[in-house]
């Protein structure tokens, strides 16, 4: 980051001191003011709760323009990254910066692959929870277990563990959202394929049996290598932040992937793909299009506690391109699929005309993200409701361990302690 020449002062109507804060630029968007000597030179703190106009961290993986509705990966759009490269192209660019080489692509991919297993006794963790556990839940326990078994490679502060941790995390994550899905079904276990590719290795983890051979449908793997690019990362969202908190404290990565997952479930966040859709679903069984109108109603009214799930963000302003790009996934594996009468696309599709005509949504800059049309295009595949957080948590798991690296490296970085705006009883002795 560059100083400005811009300065920010900071004045005080009681007469206290003013203060000058110095004003640092990025490489593109907003500049920050350092507040860092605040509290020292005034006694104060800044109150932001929500971390509505805080920047908590400096980055150069991801760069999100809200009023443009741009997504950046280390500068390249989303719309190119998901039309010339894959998913695991994209790990290593959010990883390392760069998109990689022919040579550089084939050893990743090859490392990868031969990750893929989870330790054999892994299962047994399965077998604790009830078949019909949220697949989130078991999720949550299996990443932290990770920890239990890899003691070679949970030093944070040795690059080499945290590389190694990164291709573990990364290729096992596929098997264990397969898993969790196959104990909820009570099928067995299926062991990944290394001459498959990452998306094709997780279709036939999660639909294949043994009784017979698995064909990978092509056009579900180019969907669901899409939708893992679309998820991959996000600059500092809840689940991030909370990654980057969780491994400030020098915590293992795995123990602090698993926190990124246990935040990404909550339905304000990654699990609103599951809430969009029982959304769109509860529509449809009340009467479909035609009910459409009511239920903008309910999400209009102050004292109803309806939102319309998949629409609006803290940044985008505008429409999130990555919904933009799931709408066309949706389109093709539709189509594929001879579903492309699908009513609930057609529902999704009108929800979304009658909201983006409606000044209640435009006046607030309510937009489709991400999780509005993710459901629908997850459903068609036959990925079950429950486990789409699942998939954008295993997709989501290289931006996490990208942005835990990087604060990492950074050698300025401190254990992450906010304070607070104390509002409770001021020191009272005990009667
Ligand atoms: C993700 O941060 C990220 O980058 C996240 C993510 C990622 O890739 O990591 O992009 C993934 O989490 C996408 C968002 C998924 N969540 C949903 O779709 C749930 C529904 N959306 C809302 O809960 C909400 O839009 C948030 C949580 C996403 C954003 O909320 P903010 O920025 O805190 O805004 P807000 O709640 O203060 O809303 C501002 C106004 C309010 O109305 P007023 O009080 O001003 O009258 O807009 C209204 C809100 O009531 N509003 C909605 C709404 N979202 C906001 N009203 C109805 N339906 C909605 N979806």
């Amino acid at each position: 980051m560059k100083l400005s020449d811009n300065k920010a002062t900071l004045a005080f109507s009681n007469g206290s001191p003013s203060i000058e804060l110095p004003v640092y630029q990025g490489a593109v968007g907003p500049d920050v003011i350092d507040i860092r000597k605040l509290y020292a030179q005034t006694g104060m703190f800044t109150y932001d709760p929500g971390f509505l106009s805080t920047a908590a961290c400096q980055s150069a993986i991801t760069y999100i323009d809200g009023d443009k509705g741009e997504l950046l990966y280390r500068g390249y759009p989303i719309e190119q990254l998901a039309e010339k490269c894959d998913y695991l192209d994209t790990c290593y660019l959010l990883l390392k910066g760069e998109l990689p080489d022919a040579k550089q692509r084939a050893d990743f991919h090859k490392l990868v692959t031969n990750h893929t297993m989870v330790h054999e006794q892994m299962q047994l963790f399965l077998r604790g929870f009830r078949r019909d556990a949220h697949p989130m839940a078991v999720l949550t326990g299996l990443v932290g277990a990770l920890s239990a078994f890899y003691h070679d490679s949970t030093d944070v502060h040795n690059a080499e563990h945290r590389e190694i941790a990164a291709i573990r995390l990364i290729a096992k994550m596929p098997t264990l959202v397969a898993m969790a899905y196959k104990y909820g079904v009570g099928q067995p276990f299926m062991y990944p394929k290394n001459d498959l590719s990452y998306a094709g290795n997780f279709l036939r983890m999660m639909f294949g049996n043994p009784c017979e051979e698995y064909q990978v449908n092509p056009v579900l793997e180019k969907a669901l290598d899409r939708i893992f690019i679309l998820h991959a990362d996000h600059e500092q969202n809840a689940s991030t932040s909370t990654v980057r908190l969780c491994g400030s404290s020098g915590t293992n990565p795995f123990a602090a992937i698993a926190a990124g997952v246990a935040c990404l479930w909550g339905p304000a966040h990654g699990g609103a793909n599951e809430a969009a859709l029982n959304m769109l679903e509860d529509i449809q069984r009340q009467g479909g299009v035609a009910k459409i109108g009511e239920f903008v109603a309910k999400v209009k009214d102050k004292n109803s506690s309806v939102k319309l799930m998949g629409f609006g963000h803290r940044v985008y302003k505008n429409y999130d391109p990555r919904a933009k790009l799931m709408q066309q996934t949706c389109d093709d594996v539709l189509q594929e699929l001879g579903l492309q009468n699908d009513p609930l696309f057609a529902l999704a599709k009108a929800l979304e005309k009658i909201a983006l005509e409606d000044d209640y949504f435009v006046q607030r800059k309510l937009y489709p993200n991400v999780d509005f049309y993710s459901g629908i295009v997850q459903r068609a595949i036959g990925i079950p409701v429950s486990l789409f957080t699942g998939i954008f948590a295993l997709a989501r798991t290289v931006g996490w361990i990208a942005q835990l690296d990087e604060m990492l490296a950074d050698p300025e970085y401190k254990i992450g302690r906010p304070r607070q705006l104390y509002t409770g009883s001021p020191r009272r002795d005990v009667a």
